[in-house]
């Protein structure tokens, strides 16, 4: 037998071994790894069958055909022979927390690297490379970028659905015998198949996630012994995928974790790429969308960003209507020549009137669409992926353009820099308004795979053009955000609905892979324009401001109240930002009850955010108990500010109101076991409770 490969020193490892011939077995995954011993010495399958020759189903990777009956991980053929891989001769390389196994197939004439990488964060990465060579085409069907495994017993995936404004809903599937499966075939991560999931099992708990933005799957397949192979990977359309002699296909990466607190570490500490090397403070920013939509007004514009500077904000972000004769979403989308109507001196006096006022300027581009109404189209109306023959479809009264051919990223790189070029922007929210459809090249075939990398090429090309200006990645709200995309860009527009109340389970399902910091969140206007609902400033601002803080509305229609209450919430998100962005220090709760629980806690602060959604059902509410990653803290302490100054209450006892005034110290390891009797808040409303140790003297316990 063969020794044991162990990727991942921690508690979090995957051990395999390698066989002569076939895929890499198994021996154990999430768990620390296991050492050479005896028991793995012996054949860990008996016949399946009536097959002579048992073949491991806990592999990575399987390829069908002989003699393993599940899902196979990757397929392919030239022209119908070479239908079966099986690699062997299996070589390892190794740099330091990198590993690469690389297999050959001399009968098909393929070589697949499987690269496995240990992150400090905690979490195990998987890629595949699969080259031909072979002298002919072959054709791959599949190739997954990695395998990960849960164990036999009951085991439950939580997935994330929704729709346009109601992204990252959080569902739980109890496995069964069969394949569970979600692909995505939008050319975009989308908003209802997010390419996330948490697996649950008995003793074991762990997420995955594809890197990837376009066209996808995960694939959950039960293997003879009753464990559960994890596949996850690109979906290829028929026959997008043909790889010429000495051709390679580089699959995009998964990743598998122990919990929420490494994806966000790996996040923070890996995958993001920060323009000067590091995260500045998130600055509060205002979007013009819902407080003007196409209406741009120079003198409102100016207006509204001097308002926007008394406010506190730092950030003022213009979004669509700037360019070509863009007066409603029928038209212009291509055509990224400032509008002289709107703008006749051009952005710069508006740019100018920002920068002036100490704030950054951010711009809205939407660089993969055009509308058939442009000047672009006119042009060249064969830029748009179509396929000949076939009626256009439209979506939002546009089409995508075909990024993979040189010419059209060229135009669009140069449309872009020179608005960058010729003026102080330092942030793009880089939006994306439609699924891919008839995604069809020149040359008839398919090209969603090559699209999503020419989009990635583009981003790049900006960027290093660039390198000082922050993308932000939105796609009608939230419908591109993966590690992909965030390998690329600073901040995720997380939903185009900005209603507070929806805001809980977005928030919280997004949260689950991605840190507060990257997701934007802004207090919008009563009523609210996606669900007509009226909202609280104290329960809109509270829901957004643990998160990448702005507002969405036009600052000249507050009245003086609201101006000083927004006022006093900017201020306060950025007293506490450097807390709620803390590497290791936000957290958040189960909702229990319609009640949601979040914020973040260090050895000085400890700052909760409670929010009511719906009316609780129980009489009272459960005393609050807080979460080992804030006991952990220990000693004592007590409440010291509460935001709003007069939260809504349905009833608070004698003794809630002195907890909530400071006048109780208590323990934090008290706060854990027995919980923090908090008073029941009204639906729809929320607070804000800052916590410090208790200094001694006076104190009520
Ligand atoms: C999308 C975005 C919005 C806004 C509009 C502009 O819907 O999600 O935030 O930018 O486009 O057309």
């Amino acid at each position: 037998m063969s020794d044991i490969v162990t990727i991942g020193a921690g508690a979090f490892a995957l051990s395999l071994r390698l066989p002569d011939l076939g895929m890499p077995e198994i021996l154990s995954f999430g768990q620390p790894a296991v050492s050479a011993e005896p028991l793995f010495d012996i054949e860990r399958s008996s016949r399946v069958n009536g097959m002579d020759i048992a073949v491991p189903s806990a592999v990575l990777l399987p390829t069908g055909g002989m003699g393993f009956f599940g899902w196979p991980a990757i397929a392919g053929h030239r022209q119908g022979r070479d239908f079966v891989a099986q690699f062997g001769a299996w070589r390892i390389s190794r740099e330091d927390a990198r590993t690469v196994l690389l297999g050959t197939d001399p009968v098909a004439k393929l070589e697949l690297a499987i690269e496995i990488t240990a992150h400090a964060s905690g979490l195990l990465s998987m890629a595949t490379t699969l080259t031909n060579r072979g002298e002919s085409d072959y054709q791959l069907d599949r190739c997954m970028a990695g395998t990960f495994l849960a164990p036999q017993g009951a085991v439950e995936v939580m997935s994330f659905t929704g729709i346009w404004g109601r992204e990252f809903q959080t569902r739980r599937d109890a496995l069964g015998n069969g394949i569970w499966s979600q692909e995505s075939r939008r050319g975009r991560t989308s908003h209802d198949r997010f390419p996330m999931l948490f697996i649950e099992g008995a003793d074991l708990r762990f997420g995955v996630t594809l890197g990837f933005s376009g066209n996808h799957q995960m694939v959950i397949d039960r293997t003879d012994d009753g464990q559960r192979l994890i596949h996850l990977g690109e979906l290829f359309e028929p026959g997008e995928m043909i790889l010429g002699a000495g051709q390679s296909y580089q699959s995009p990466v998964a990743y598998a974790g122990p919990d929420t607190a490494a994806f966000h570490a790996f996040v923070r500490g890996e995958l993001l790429d920060w323009p000067g090397g590091h995260m500045s403070p998130r600055p509060v920013t205002l979007n013009t969308w819902e407080g003007n939509y196409f209406d741009h007004r120079m003198d409102s514009l100016k207006a509204q960003a001097t308002a926007a500077a008394e406010l506190g904000i730092e950030r003022f972000v213009l979004d669509d209507g700037w360019f070509g004769k863009r007066d409603d979403d029928t038209t212009s989308l291509g055509d990224w020549d400032i509008d002289a109507r709107k703008y006749p001196e051009g952005l710069k006096p508006l740019v100018d009137h920002v920068t002036g006022l100490g704030m950054q300027f951010g711009i809205w581009f939407e660089p993969e669409m055009v509308n058939p109404v442009s000047e672009l189209y006119k042009a060249h109306p064969d830029w748009a992926l179509s396929i000949e023959g076939r009626p256009i479809l439209e979506s939002r009264t546009q089409l995508v353009l075909d990024l993979t051919r040189p010419e059209v990223s060229d135009y669009l790189f140069a449309k872009i820099d020179a608005v960058l070029s010729n003026h102080a922007v330092s942030y793009i929210k880089w939006d994306m308004n439609r699924d891919l459809t008839h995604a069809g090249g020149l040359d008839g075939k398919a090209k969603f795979a090559t699209q999503t990398r020419a989009v990635y090429a583009l981003m790049d090309r900006v960027r290093a053009a660039h390198p000082q200006v922050e993308i932000e990645s939105c796609a009608s709200g939230g419908g591109r955000i993966d590690y992909g995309a965030l390998k690329r860009t600073h901040r995720v527009w997380t939903s185009d609905c900005t209603d507070a109340l929806e805001r809980l389970e977005i928030q919280r399902g997004a949260s689950r892979f991605v840190p507060p910091e990257i997701l934007g969140s802004h207090i919008s206007a009563v009523p609210n324009h996606q669900t007509g609902r009226r909202h609280t400033l104290a329960f809109r601002a509270l829901v957004a401001i643990a998160y990448h803080l702005g507002v969405e509305l036009n600052p000249l229609e507050l009245s003086e109240d609201e101006r000083s209450d927004l006022k006093l919430y900017i201020e306060t998100y950025k007293r506490l930002r450097g807390l709620f962005h803390a590497p290791g220090a936000n957290f958040q709760l189960e909702p229990v009850d319609g009640r949601y629980v979040w914020g973040a806690a260090s050895a000085e602060k400890i700052v909760l955010i409670v929010a009511q959604g719906p009316q609780m059902v129980g009489e009272q509410p459960a005393p609050l108990r807080l979460p080992d990653s804030v006991t952990r803290f220990g000693g004592d302490w007590t409440i010291e500010r509460v935001l709003p100054a007069e939260p809504e209450f349905i009833r608070i006892s004698e003794g809630q109101k002195r907890l909530l005034a400071g006048e109780v110290s208590f323990s934090l390891a008290a706060a854990g076991r027995a919980g923090l009797p908090l008073p029941m808040l009204k639906p729809e409303s929320a607070m804000l409770l800052e916590l410090t140790p208790f200094k001694g003297g006076k104190s009520h316990g």
